[in-house]
């Protein structure tokens, strides 16, 4: 990207209407290419931030989440201009935030919260960190108690936001296990790390998505690797900057990958989508359900794999699912047991309280809704079990979370009658271009509003 092509302010934001009506459709077929993918991008703008020199981001995912990074960071005195997708950092070093003067806003974004409590946990000045209802919800202790025996200073409300985190305080390295999978855990407890004198190390009971450490390593940070999914770095540490060439996010193209199995006679093709193991859990657990997915032209952008991905209608059937896959495929939940609702027989998943944690209670919320559209569930203390038919019509409360809106979006190409969807604003978090991107290739979702007789 050349200086002249730099830079105006472009934060648009496209859903705006709260209640969506999904209609049923015959087939869904053509191309699309998914947006930015949400990970990669907020950590491409945090460790942008703290590294001597400009970086340029291609392929910037601009939904709500990461553009609440992105204005955090910009209360700490960080340039940052942005052009569509593309993303200018202007680098300030490790010593170079400046005291915000309002509390940080991270809206919906846990992975923003996390992340960038690690970092803050060193600065010369203290900050507070608050969220929406929702984040307001989410357990912080797993990250401010780690952080804490590094040597932070962080009060939190009975474990939840707003963080308060105290400036001045001089971390040190740990070993520490984690009692979860998490990789938003283990990327606070390394970026806090940078600062920290001495050796941080994390072990983690299984795999979870790895894209800090990639990141960490192409901006000079030496990583060491050991067994039981150990890492470590020795501190402190600088960031040398670079630029980042963002894939297409495969939590997003989860959404048109179990569309495409319900309804794609023909194939859709789904371009340039982010395809690191530790993310496409969901492809291996849709084929072993029967359903035709085809990685196509597979190949390495930025140092993450990426490829395109056709998708064929596939007459599914149920399965227990592995519990090593549950991490693996933990923001896809939500759509997989869609997939599930149209399967022949009982699909079934142990193992998987974290999915309580999120953006709402992934367990009960889409049991709760499945049962509105007339899907039998069970819901475990750590699972769901779905057992598999047909799909009627109906009103579905979101709970405002942005997977369970657009995961009903998509059992309504499929059901018997139209679905409603409340409280789907939220898409605008990971995923903004949702309905046009949907209704390009066939869907036919549009806003409702309801009319009232007087
Ligand atoms: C994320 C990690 C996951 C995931 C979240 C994004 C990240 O959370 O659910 O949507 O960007 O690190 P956990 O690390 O808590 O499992």
């Amino acid at each position: 990207m050349s200086d002249s092509e730099i830079f105006m302010e472009n934060e648009t934001l496209n859903i705006k209407p709260d209640l969506l009506c999904s209609e049923p459709v015959q087939h869904i077929n053509g191309e699309i290419v998914v947006p930015g993918d949400k990970s990669i991008s907020h950590r491409a703008l945090l460790l942008s931030a703290i590294a001597e020199g400009d970086s340029y981001l291609h392929g910037f995912l601009n939904g709500e989440d990461c553009l609440a990074t992105m204005n955090a960071l910009r209360s700490m005195g960080i340039q940052i201009t942005t052009n569509s997708n593309k993303v200018k950092v202007c680098g300030v070093g490790a010593n170079g935030l400046t005291e915000p003067k309002q509390s940080l806003d991270l809206g919906n974004s846990g992975t923003a919260m996390r992340l960038l409590a690690g970092m803050l946990s060193s600065q010369p000045f203290s900050s507070v960190l608050i969220g929406d209802d929702s984040l307001s919800k989410r357990p912080m202790s797993r990250i401010t108690e780690p952080l804490s025996s590094m040597g932070a200073k962080i009060d939190s409300n009975e474990g939840c936001p707003p963080l308060v985190i105290a400036g001045g305080q001089k971390l040190r390295g740990i070993n520490y296990r984690l009692p979860v999978a998490s990789a938003q855990v283990k990327s606070a407890l390394l970026i806090a790390g940078l600062w920290a004198e001495g050796r941080t190390t994390v072990h983690s009971p299984g795999p979870s998505r790895d894209h800090t450490e990639i990141m960490l390593k192409t901006m000079g940070v030496e990583l060491s690797t050991g067994n039981d999914h150990e890492l470590s770095l020795d501190g402190p540490v600088a960031l040398t900057a670079r630029n980042h060439e963002i894939p297409g996010d495969f939590s997003s193209a989860a959404f048109f990958i179990v569309a495409g199995l319900l309804a794609s006679n023909e194939g859709l093709l789904i371009k340039n989508v982010g395809i690191n193991p530790t993310r496409t859990g969901l492809l291996e657990i849709l084929r072993l359900m029967g359903g035709s997915i085809e990685i196509l032209n597979s190949r390495e952008s930025g140092n993450e794999l990426v490829a395109d991905l056709l998708v064929k209608k596939s007459q599914l059937r149920g399965i227990e699912i592995d519990a090593k896959l549950v991490p693996l495929a933990i923001d896809e939940f939500p759509v997989l047991f869609v997939a599930a609702a149209f399967a022949d027989g009982i699909t079934s998943v142990n193992d998987a309280k974290e999915l309580r944690y999120k953006e709402s209670d992934r367990l009960s919320v889409m049991a709760e809704g499945l049962n509105t559209l007339g899907v039998k569930t069970k819901e475990t203390k750590d699972g769901l079990r779905i057992k598999g038919g047909a799909l009627s019509g109906g009103y579905i409360d979101s709970h405002g979370d942005h997977r369970v809106a657009m995961s009903f979006a998509v059992a309504g190409i499929a059901a018997k009658d139209s679905i409603y969807i409340s409280r789907a604003r939220e898409i605008n978090t990971s995923f903004p271009d949702f309905l046009s991107i949907a209704n390009s290739v066939g869907f036919a979702i549009r806003p409702h509003t309801i009319s009232t007789r007087h």
